[in-house]
């Protein structure tokens, strides 16, 4: 007789298959929201390897079209248990790069907008403000472990990692990832004030189906003791992120957090993670790492094509949005506007569209941002 438990399973997987089946015969989204009111032209210099990556922008099984779910859902019938983790992420969360970007706002804080306690009244509204007919969630440590057992109950390791993270900023940092991960959409600090429309932050001339992910600069120091205030020589910052679901980079950060996490929880060496340890652990040095990777590895990009490898290099000084493959990647006054340094430009800068306090996280200033001030 079928137990509980494995009629709940296959009751998941006849949900997965409807699913599937349902959004693959909905008509393809053709075409971004109408009107994107006009961005700075990017810049050309990535347009080789960029039409070249686009091209061949394919997942690890296929060409483009499988970034679309498969149309019998015949995925359904894997066997789970043999997968890695990435995989079993990749087919738990497909990802599509031709669907539009949802219209969700995620944030997370100690408290939500409908407590006496927060404090960001002004700064969440801005988000509303900017981006009418947009769900916006704030999203409390409660109301996300109940979201992530329901997101990740087919990974259970993942859960099991999140729930071991022995920091509220390391699980601050983990929840960006998961939720953007299953649901796509924008994640913002709860500090963060939206300047400008999310629908503005692609350059028009960038085709909506063709990118997947946007991400901002935190930090480009171009100066020789560059190490002795930051950890990359060109930071990607994480306190605001525009994804599509299931998007390669944010399936290998996910992938990556839960095995270091577990194998540390095995080994007993989770306490150590102290506030240092951060950046490196889930904070921006390993996002920034992670999406170099991306952009150098031929499992993702035709490198045969490509001018050279990508670095540090091909972001430093930019101040138009450059694209790279599927990735479109905002110079540092988009993200980090008005800071005074490394080439930041105002907060009325066209291509200012988020400012970010660096006040209400969880993670203690000097830590978070080192050498903000310098
Ligand atoms: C990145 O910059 C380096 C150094 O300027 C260059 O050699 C390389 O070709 C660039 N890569 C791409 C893909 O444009």
């Amino acid at each position: 007789m079928l137990s509980f438990r494995r009629a709940l399973v296959a009751a998941a997987f006849f949900i997965t298959v409807i699913f599937l089946t349902t959004r693959s015969s909905s008509p393809p989204p053709s075409e971004a929201p109408e009107s994107f009111p006009r961005a700075q032209a990017y810049s050309d210099s990535f347009k080789k390897a960029a039409t070249t990556a686009a091209a061949d922008h394919n997942p690890l099984h296929g060409g483009p079209s499988r970034h679309r779910p498969s149309q019998s859902g015949q995925q359904a019938m894997q066997d789970m248990s043999k997968l890695s983790l990435n995989d079993k992420l990749a087919y738990q969360f497909p990802y599509d790069v031709e669907a539009r970007f949802p219209a969700y706002i995620w944030q997370t804080w100690k408290w939500t907008p409908a407590q006496s306690q927060f404090d960001f009244r002004e700064q969440e509204a801005t988000w509303t403000e900017q981006h009418p007919g947009f769900v916006h969630e704030v999203i409390t440590d409660d109301v996300a472990v109940h979201l992530l057992r329901l997101l990740y109950a087919s990974v259970p390791e993942v859960l099991e990692a999140y729930l071991a993270l022995p920091l509220p900023v390391l699980k601050a940092d983990f929840f960006r990832y998961l939720i953007l991960l299953a649901r796509g959409g924008i994640y913002s600090d709860i500090d963060t004030y939206a300047i400008r429309s999310a629908l503005d932050w692609i350059p028009e001339t960038v085709p909506r189906e063709q990118i997947g992910l946007v991400i901002g600069i935190e930090a480009d120091p171009d100066r020789p003791d560059w190490k002795d205030w930051y950890s990359r020589r060109i930071q990607f910052c994480q306190w605001t992120i525009q994804s599509k679901p299931g998007h390669p980079v944010l399936r290998e950060i996910v992938a990556r957090i839960t095995d270091a996490t577990l194998r540390r929880k095995r080994a007993g060496s989770l306490r150590a993670v102290n506030d240092k340890g951060v950046i490196e652990f889930t904070g921006p040095a390993l996002w920034t790492d992670i999406i170099f990777e991306y952009f150098n590895d031929d499992r993702y990009f035709d490198m045969s094509k490509s001018p050279g490898p990508i670095d540090y290099q091909n972001f430093t000084g930019m101040d138009v949005a450059k694209r790279v493959g599927d990735v479109v990647v905002l110079p540092i006054t988009s993200f980090s506007p008005g800071v005074k340094q490394m080439g930041a430009k105002e907060y009325d800068d066209p291509m200012a569209f988020v400012k970010h306090d660096f006040e209400g996280t969880w993670k203690p200033e000097s830590e978070r941002h080192i050498g903000q001030t310098y």
